[in-house]
């Protein structure tokens, strides 16, 4: 059977399930199913009214999947979506970059275990996440049982995947502070979403000038929390709203000031999947033509097998699904064993390749010792020729 992407209405009245955990299983296994996988757009859950379907409706409730009691509400809110829509004609605003506030959510949740436990700290991740994602948040923060039952789901899915990304956040922190002692003069941020390095990292307060590149339609988000947090906007951050696809970087870094005889470092985190291998090509092209000597890439990159489909990996597949049900998909990846040759093409040189289990000697000892981390994640750098 093929269909496009559909909205559902999900009315499980009179089939009991046992708990919460029993039910949220059922609801991912419905999500990931072969042939439904990643096509859902919004979805209407008709509950009776109890205890656990209560709780759900707390932990579960998105913008995307609403719950109610009543089948003629699930229904019209439903078509008031799809009369939205069509009005539109499809050209509504995408909004802000969810995918950004996931991977903030990451980042707070880390940042809340005790400081000789967690791998990597941010305290400013918690403002980036939106009320639905905080309350779900918060719920879990006082719910242990529920918060290891999700854990273990999420692991079950996305084996070693949350780990991985809080050991990426971590290197590539270690990776700025280290380029920043060795004399840095400008850092770029491209696909900054929720990054919060610039305003955390204090040493890039005093003499580094940083750029930070995004989309506008969630760099404009990003701006007004961060006057709200701070007050105001810093002196030594330039936004520079593009869409990097449609958009010439290199022409809008120059219109913002950039200097392309000072030091520079790229960093891509989280982007690159993101984006078609052409706009990859034109970033690393703009990087290597206009920097100074000394100046540096570093980015995280997922293997082609993940972006072409054949990754034979149940988390790879779990994780294709994930994006695509925030209707985004993985456009670029590099085929295993190869990133030294593709980036020495591309003009770079020094070029070092960090996998999972590099994450895993450089970061989880003690008792992170046994953590899982993901296979299919790696960093790289390299310094341009
Ligand atoms: C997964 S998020 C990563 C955010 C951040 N770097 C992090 O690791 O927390 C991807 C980011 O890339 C940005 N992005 C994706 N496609 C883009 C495009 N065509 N132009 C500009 N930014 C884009 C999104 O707006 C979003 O902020």
């Amino acid at each position: 059977m093929k269909y496009g992407r559909f909205n559902l209405i999900l009315d499980p009245r009179g089939h009991d399930f046992a708990d919460l955990a029993a039910h949220k299983m059922w609801k991912i296994w419905l999500m990931q199913d072969v042939q439904s996988k990643g096509k859902i757009n919004y979805t209407a859950n008709i509950v009776s009214d109890s205890p656990i379907t209560r709780e759900e409706w707390e932990l579960m409730n998105t913008e995307k999947t609403k719950f109610f009691f009543d089948f003629d509400e699930g229904s019209n809110w439903l078509q008031k979506i799809v009369d939205i829509e069509e009005n539109n004609n499809g050209l509504m605003r995408k909004g802000p970059n969810k995918m950004a506030e996931y991977i903030a959510a990451g980042r707070a949740m880390e940042s809340i275990k005790p400081e000789g436990e967690r791998i990597c700290y941010d305290p400013y991740a918690i403002h980036f996440i939106g009320k639905e994602s905080l309350r779900y948040f918060e719920l879990l923060s006082r719910n242990s049982e529920t918060a290891k039952s999700i854990m273990e789901h999420f692991e079950r899915l996305y084996p070693g995947v949350y780990n991985s990304s809080v050991a990426k956040v971590r290197y590539f922190d270690d990776f700025v502070r280290t380029s920043v002692d060795k004399g840095l003069e400008q850092l770029v941020i491209l696909g900054t979403g929720y990054d919060t390095r610039a305003y955390r990292i204090e040493k890039l307060k005093e003499n580094v000038k940083v750029y930070e590149v995004d989309h506008p339609d969630t760099q404009c988000v990003k701006m007004e929390k961060i006057k709200e947090i701070f007050g105001s906007l810093p002196d030594h951050v330039v936004y520079v709203p593009v869409d990097l696809v449609t958009e010439d970087i290199g022409q809008r870094l120059m219109q913002q000031g950039y200097n392309r005889s000072q030091k520079t470092l790229f960093v891509m985190e989280g982007l690159t999947c993101y984006i078609p291998p052409k706009v990859v090509d034109e970033i690393l092209s703009f990087i290597v033509k206009n920097s100074a000597r000394g100046s540096a890439v570093i980015f995280d990159y997922f293997p082609e097998s993940l972006v072409n489909g054949t990754c034979v990996l149940e988390a790879g597949k779990n994780l294709q699904n994930f994006v695509e049900q925030y209707n985004e998909s993985f456009q670029f990846g590099i085929k295993e064993g190869t990133v030294e040759t593709f980036l020495a093409q591309r003009g770079f040189s020094q070029i070092k390749n960090v996998t999972g289990e590099d994450f895993k000697r450089a970061y989880f000892h003690g008792k992170n010792e046994n953590m899982e981390v993901c296979g299919l994640l790696s960093i790289v750098h390299a310094v341009i020729k």
